[in-house]
């Protein structure tokens, strides 16, 4: 099987009912990102934090896969296909694609404030507990923390996307601004001959030399052009 590499961003979800971070209205324009997505910020004020994260997780439960993502999964039927995602919801998960990277971790799961990436600090968070609170502690004793990587963290999961970027036979990219790094230099590693998808319904700034066809759709519509561009039938 050809193997795809499908790199998302928050206009993935976006369709789903959750909020992008810099379109009009979007997250950043109701919360400073230094105060709720640094490890400054939590250090700063770790409730303040916990709270924004506590009210992202609750609106989970509420807002499902859309047609885009169930199509991302579907997919899996014709490509070997990995999605690398910047999304920290569970969204391509629940819409059945079973090889997910969260570059920038994960909302259902928590961690310790000491050392996030261990694995044995790693919690997963059910529908009926979707809060943390102060003075919850982690296995190691240090305040519970969501499993969110933050701007000045490291990016642990960036050496595997990239690793599955370079086998990749077709890359596409769905719904991301391409603002932040690693994640938006990741297309560096697709080799030059490989075709390269970009579906978005506005133009993103491209700084890779790697020729890309624009389908200048939403997530949903353009997964379905995609798939007929690429003769799969939906
Ligand atoms: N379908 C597809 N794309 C869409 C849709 C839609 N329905 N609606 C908006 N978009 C596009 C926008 O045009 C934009 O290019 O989704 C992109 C959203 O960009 P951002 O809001 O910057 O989100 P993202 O690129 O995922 O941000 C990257 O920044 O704040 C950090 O950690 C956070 O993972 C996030 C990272």
């Amino acid at each position: 099987m050809k193997k795809m590499v499908i790199l998302t961003g928050a206009g993935m979800s976006a369709e789903s009912g959750i909020s992008t971070f810099r379109d009009s209205g979007g997250l950043w324009e109701q919360h400073r990102v230094e105060d709720v997505a640094t490890i400054e910020g939590y250090i700063r004020n770790p409730q303040l934090v916990i709270d924004f994260y506590n009210e992202r997780r609750k609106q989970l439960p509420t807002v499902k896969p859309c047609r885009g993502h169930e199509l991302v999964a579907a997919l899996e039927k014709n490509y070997d296909v990995t999605v690398v995602t910047q999304n920290v919801d569970d969204l391509h998960e629940r819409a059945g694609s079973t090889n997910v990277i969260h570059l920038h971790g994960e909302l259902m799961k928590v961690t310790s404030s000491i050392s996030p990436n261990d694995p044995l600090q790693i919690q997963t968070l059910t529908p009926e507990h979707l809060e943390i609170h102060m003075g919850e502690t982690a296995p190691d004793g240090s305040q519970l923390r969501p499993f969110i990587v933050w701007f000045g963290e490291a990016v642990p999961m960036i050496e595997k996307a990239a690793e599955e970027a370079m086998k990749a036979d077709i890359f596409v990219v769905i719904g991301t601004s391409l603002n932040v790094y690693p994640a938006a230099g990741l297309v560096q590693f697709v080799a030059p001959e490989v075709p390269v998808f970009l579906i978005d319904p506005k133009d993103v700034p491209w700084t890779s030399s790697h020729r890309y066809t624009h389908i200048k759709k939403g997530a949903s519509a353009g997964m379905e052009e995609l798939l007929e561009d690429l003769g799969i039938e939906n």
